[in-house]
């Protein structure tokens, strides 16, 4: 074995976790390394992981092409713009699509070389350790082998398939075959109403394909604030959605041109449906294949998540692991923060992570954005609190821009009035959503909203009103 190239910080997986991760370490002036294995056309690497590859960039350059479609179809014309026969080059969409994830590509490998983050393409596999230093082997076309005292492990997950249905990317799809779509399938089915089924639902029925979702739960979006998870029931299926919840799996039987489903209704009742292409959107699991866990006694837990405690130290020491590979939510801002935290844990900081200030965007149309506790958790923990909302109807900006769908809430300690939650359903909300996080971080109560200036007309107004609602002195309503 070639002597082992040395660094201090070794991170495994290009992903937002490990990326940002090893780009902190080596602003810290850790020599630093990181293995991704991600590749795209011509063998060349393509860092970012699944969210920068077929996951959340992927999925919004998607989201705009097809909203763009929808709007030119349905509100152009309310504004005077008129166009002829409108039509889809799907090709072109998803080459933009391509484009857009490639730029993000190269621009993570200009920030390792701006950083001077040592990068290699293949696959990292612990070798074992000698003294204080881990050995990392990375195959690929340039195998080296690699040590550091410090690793840290961002492997990320993967979809999860349906047990007896494999996906194919032809006719039953993950979430890569589900962003890859060569033509619209006249009758799409989505398998779980969680956040890819809606986000990439929302993205086909908008080019015209029948949607159909079967979700296992009788409940919709069981996460989100109810007031919420109603109105996105009522939107979705008004644009023609059809949810079906409460349905239980029984058979999925692959064909050359389609593919049928059989479940139970929430009644009970037995029911087929076919379609041209099923997407199955069930949950991701944690990925640790060809990690080389064994080799050095790494933990996981039963589900495979590598075992974490709450400063993401793993069994092993100067081992960590962050992101989608550890427990907690699967998001690509949770996953970058605990890169950034255990970097600078690494370097002796007080890294820090609040859990409880994550924000949860699903960027359907409407958005559907929320953080911080919701009025159900707060009755099941019996926290007396105060809860106030106002609609985007009562916007100026919303009028104006043509979409008054939906509302904001602030939920509120009911003694101290610090804020417990900010849940909202309407434009843009992927971005007033950061007022609610920031106020909460600050501990900020709903009077420090109500008393801060917003501009007008602006939608951040109805953050504003809002917060206002939660003393019942709303001024434009
Ligand atoms: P990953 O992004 O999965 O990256 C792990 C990387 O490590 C991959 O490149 C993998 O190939 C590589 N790897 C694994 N094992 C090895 C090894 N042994 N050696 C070398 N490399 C290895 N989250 C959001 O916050 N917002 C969104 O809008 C959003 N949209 C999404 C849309 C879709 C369709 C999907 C599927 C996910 C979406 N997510 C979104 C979730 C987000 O993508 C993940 O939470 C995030 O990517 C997790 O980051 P990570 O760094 O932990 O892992
Ligand atoms: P999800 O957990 O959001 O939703 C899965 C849904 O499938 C749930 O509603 C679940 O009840 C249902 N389900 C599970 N088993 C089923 C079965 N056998 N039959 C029918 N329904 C079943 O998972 P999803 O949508 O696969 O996304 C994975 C993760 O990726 C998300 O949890 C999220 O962390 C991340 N993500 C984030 C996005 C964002 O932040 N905007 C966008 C897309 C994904």
């Amino acid at each position: 074995m070639a002597d082992a190239q040395s660094f201090d910080v070794l991170v495994v997986g290009g992903g937002p976790g490990g990326y940002v991760a090893a780009i902190r370490a080596a602003q810290l002036g850790f020599a630093t390394a990181c293995i991704d294995d991600w590749t795209r056309g011509g063998g060349k690497p393509a860092l970012g992981g699944t969210c920068t590859n077929v996951g959340c960039i992927p999925s919004k350059a998607l989201l705009q092409s097809s909203e763009n479609y929808a709007h030119a179809g349905h509100s152009f014309a309310e504004h005077g713009i008129e166009i002829g026969k409108l039509s889809m080059n799907v090709g072109t969409m998803l080459a933009r699509k391509d484009k857009v994830v490639g730029q993000n590509n190269d621009g993570i490998a200009y920030l390792f070389r701006k950083n001077k983050v040592a990068f290699f393409h293949g696959r990292g596999s612990f070798a074992g350790r000698a003294g204080e230093r881990w050995t990392i082997g990375v195959d690929g076309a340039r195998a080296a082998t690699l040590s550091a005292r410090h690793v840290i492990i961002a492997t990320g997950s993967v979809p999860r398939a349906l047990p007896g249905t494999p996906f194919d990317n032809v006719r039953v799809l993950d979430n890569a075959g589900a962003l890859a779509m060569a033509d619209v399938p006249k009758r799409l089915g989505v398998i779980g109403a969680g956040v890819i089924g809606l986000e990439m639902g929302s993205v086909w029925r908008r080019l015209g394909s029948e949607v159909t979702m079967l979700e296992a739960l009788p409940t919709f979006l069981g996460a989100a604030d109810e007031a919420v998870a109603k109105e996105a029931l009522k939107q979705f299926t008004k644009q023609g959605l059809a949810i079906v919840l409460g349905a239980a799996i029984s058979a999925v039987r692959v064909g050359k041109d389609d593919v049928t489903v059989d479940y139970n209704d929430a009644k009970g009742d037995a029911q087929r449906v076919s379609f041209d292409r099923l997407i199955v959107s069930i949950g991701r699991v944690p990925f640790t294949t060809g990690l080389g866990a064994d080799k050095v006694g790494l933990a996981l837990d039963a589900r495979g998540f590598v075992e974490a405690d709450a400063q993401c130290r793993t069994n092993l020491p100067n081992v960590f692991a962050i992101g989608d590979v550890v427990r907690g939510p699967m998001l690509a801002h949770k996953a970058e923060d605990e890169g950034i935290a255990v970097a600078e844990r690494i370097a002796g900081q007080h890294g820090h992570v609040d859990f409880n200030t994550i924000p949860w965007v699903i960027y359907t149309s409407p958005e559907i954005a929320w953080v911080g506790r919701t009025e159900q958790q707060l009755r099941q923990e019996g926290v007396d609190y105060r809860a106030g909302s106002f609609p985007f109807a009562a916007n100026g900006r919303a009028r104006a821009l043509g979409d008054t769908t939906g509302f904001i809430k602030f939920v509120a300690d009911a003694k101290t009035d610090r804020i417990l939650g900010m849940h909202a359903i309407g434009p843009w909300v992927s971005e007033l959503i950061a007022e609610g996080v920031v106020a909460m971080e600050f501990g900020a109560s709903s009077e420090d909203i109500a008393r801060i200036v917003h501009a007008h007309p602006t939608l951040s107004e109805v953050t504003r009103e809002a917060a206002l609602a939660v003393d019942r002195r709303t001024l434009n309503l």
